[in-house]
């Protein structure tokens, strides 16, 4: 997996695209394949744990969003209905079963989206291209959220909006204890982190923290943070 180091080295020579070293290439090719396998199932196991756990949280993000907006990991396109109408939407996703749920999905709401099957740790996108760009229950199982949102970070433009919905190390002790014994399995299983610390890479990467909730002891954040002008 590509260290902050390797991601700082490669940032610092930000001429050109940032390169995910072989280690992360084997853990996002794993994540490819868990994905590839669970697609058909994919809606009906999250809708259960959206209820228990994240509430209105997709309601929360995605009416933020605005112009241009950049979806990573874009998944079954579950965030689809809680769109404005006027926002130009682009997705990234890097499994090719999710997304072609994803493409039916939009075709049935009638949603013009425009769909990449790629990398979120390196965006095929030029710099500062987008408005708004919107991750929600994925920089758990990026295999390099560092990464993920350094490049989310890249291709936003001075003053663009950085929306979030995850789940999180909670800071409740008993909790987070839980969430230790329950770690290994999770990313051995479904590549699932549940450990990560996110708002710590925005805060590195200089991103101001608009707005952020907790809920559910610790373990649900909902993010609105901008790049500075
Ligand atoms: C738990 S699902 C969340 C899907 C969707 N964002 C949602 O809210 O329902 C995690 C998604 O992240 C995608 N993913 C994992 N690593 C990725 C990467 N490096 N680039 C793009 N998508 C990735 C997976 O294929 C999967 O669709």
């Amino acid at each position: 997996m590509a260290s902050k180091a390797d991601t700082e080295q490669n940032s610092a020579m930000s001429a050109g695209p940032i390169i995910p070293t072989a280690t992360s290439g084997s853990e996002t090719e794993r994540v490819r394949r868990i994905y590839d396998k669970v697609a058909s199932r994919y809606d009906g196991v999250i809708a259960w744990s959206e209820k228990i756990f994240f509430g209105n949280g997709r309601a929360w993000v995605c009416p933020q969003a605005g112009g241009a907006v950049l979806e990573i990991a874009f998944g079954t396109g579950r965030n689809l209905p809680y769109y404005p109408r006027d926002v130009r939407l682009t997705g990234i996703e890097l499994s090719r079963e999710m997304l072609a749920i994803a493409r039916r999905r939009a075709q049935r709401l009638g949603h013009d989206v425009d769909l990449h099957l790629g990398d979120a740790q390196s965006l095929p996108f030029p710099d500062q291209c987008f408005d708004t760009v919107v991750c929600t229950l994925a920089l758990c199982t990026i295999p390099d959220d560092w990464q993920a949102i350094a490049e989310a970070s890249r291709v936003l433009r001075p003053g663009g909006r950085l929306l979030w919905l995850e789940h999180v190390r909670s800071p409740v002790l008993l909790v987070q204890a839980v969430q230790r014994l329950v770690d290994p399995l999770a990313v051995r299983i479904q590549g699932d982190h549940l450990l990560r610390t996110p708002l710590d890479h925005l805060r590195t990467l200089g991103l101001k923290i608009d707005q952020m909730q907790r809920s559910k002891w610790g373990m649900v954040e909902r993010v609105s943070a901008r790049k500075p002008v």
